[in-house]
């Protein structure tokens, strides 16, 4: 025995290097390495709203917003203020009802498109589409799943039965009876749906993960339209796109469409404490579990707990007092706007992509050595907005050479056109830019490293 517990204490003292080995000895040797080699090995001790401080004081701005977990921005005063508001309460107590939770769930069925009015609580975006599906099932009695390639809905078993090929390889046989159709393409979406035996199409309004990708114009509501036809419950993920993040509360609004479900996680708690959750229309809810012997076949220990609802309330409540879905709107356009000029002038960049302030520029891939293309550039150019210019972004999951900006939805022109003159600076400068790009790329091939696998 003998064994001292580190303390809290001492962690708070830690220095980098320790920080560091402890990563690589007891969570992830490889992940510290790719973090190190693109220099996001800084170690961070202070943040707030769109700031983040090293520790040695000097200030970063966050474009990446925890993949659209921090629309207010880290640690927003009254968001923490709220949680102090209730630390008295029991924060978790499955021997009574929640004060918190039915309120937040009153919340979003007010804030929701159409009739949704169901919600089940759980702990994160996976867990909130395994309880979709799950309910998809059980409330229509069939089996079937569809989603759409390239697709992310996360990694637990269930979302990754439906999450695209990438991640499900190596953790084969998934759930059985889920099959995919290509993102935006409504023929094979309704020759599938016709067949009658789906219960559910869950999609991302926008792909997130996929490298922001918009479907086209009247895709969802063809979605939604098949979905009613044939008796398919159709499941929104709005745990990227939620919460005002593209210029409205959730993302199917700028298409006035109403899914039977929507799952959400991320900002709904305003990045402090985890959260995940479903809502549901009353009939889709009741087929499921609204029944004596069926409302507790699917549960979450800390699903619903005071604490996350509590702040989840303040949270939106702040979303709209701010109006920040309009500022969203309205900045998003701004560094799109901005971003596509850069794209015209420099040739570097081959689309810029995404709707409100979920924005995501597609690198062209430069030719590595014959025959390998270089599919990293947007990991380089994080790179350099990190360490050139105290930038923080981050490509996407699936598609490593698309870069995305997700900052806060209280950020201001002041910082977005800071943003788009650093990328122009670093696209001006293009020659070295690709040497450096090249020189990380074969580093990398030697370290046989794989981003974002
Ligand atoms: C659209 C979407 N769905 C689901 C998830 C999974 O969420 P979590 O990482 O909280 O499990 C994500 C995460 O990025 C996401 O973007």
């Amino acid at each position: 025995m003998g064994y001292i517990p580190v303390t809290l204490e001492e962690v708070l003292n830690s220095t980098k290097t320790e920080v560091i080995n402890r990563y690589r000895t007891y969570l992830n040797p490889e992940l510290a390495s790719l973090l190190s080699l693109l220099g996001f090995d800084k170690m961070f001790v202070k943040a707030q709203g769109l700031k983040v401080f090293d520790d040695e004081g000097k200030g970063y701005m966050d474009f990446l917003g925890g993949y659209g977990t921090l629309n207010l921005g880290h640690n927003h005063p009254e968001v923490i203020q709220a949680l102090e508001k209730v630390f008295d309460l029991p924060n978790i107590f499955q021997a009574s009802m929640g004060l918190m939770a039915g309120a937040l769930a009153e919340t979003l069925a007010k804030i929701t498109p159409g009739d949704l009015n169901k919600t089940f609580f759980c702990n994160s975006g996976a867990e909130a589409v395994d309880g979709a599906l799950k309910l998809a099932r059980i409330s229509t009695g069939r089996k079937k799943i569809l989603y759409t390639d390239n697709s992310f809905h996360g990694k637990t078993l269930g979302a990754l039965s439906v999450t695209g090929r990438k991640y499900q390889d190596p953790f084969r046989p998934l759930v059985p009876e889920c099959y995919s159709v290509p993102f935006g393409d409504g023929d094979t979406l309704a020759r599938e749906l016709k067949k009658g035996d789906y219960a559910a199409f869950i999609v991302e309004p926008i792909q997130g993960e996929g490298g922001i990708v918009v479907p086209p114009e009247g895709y969802l509501k063809e979605a939604e339209d098949l979905c009613k036809k044939y008796g398919t419950l159709l499941i929104a993920d709005e745990i990227q796109t939620g919460f005002g993040r593209t210029g409205k509360m959730f993302a199917v609004q700028h298409d006035g469409v109403e899914p039977d479900i929507i799952t959400m996680a991320k900002s709904l708690s305003g990045g402090v404490i985890p959260i995940g959750a479903y809502i549901a229309t009353d009939d889709v809810w009741s087929k499921g579990y609204g029944h004596r012997d069926r409302c507790i076949l699917h549960t979450s220990t800390f699903g619903g707990n005071n604490f996350a609802c509590a702040v989840g309330l303040k949270t939106i409540e702040i979303l709209i007092r701010d109006n920040l879905s309009e500022n969203a709107r309205d900045m998003g356009n701004r560094l799109h706007r901005k971003l596509e000029k850069i794209a015209e002038e420099y040739k570097l960049i081959k689309e810029v992509r995404g709707k409100g302030l979920m924005i995501g520029a597609e690198f062209y891939e430069p030719q590595l050595v014959r025959g390998l293309s270089m599919e990293y550039l947007a990991g380089m150019v994080s790179g350099l907005l990190l360490q050139e210019y105290h930038i923080i972004t981050a490509y996407t999951l699936n598609n490593p050479n698309v870069i995305r900006f997700e900052p806060p939805l209280t950020v201001g022109e002041e910082e977005v056109d800071y943003v788009a003159e650093s990328l122009e600076n670093i696209c001006k400068q293009q020659k070295s830019f690709l040497g450096v790009a090249m020189d990380i790329g074969k580093k990398m091939l030697k370290k046989r490293i794989g981003f974002g696998e």
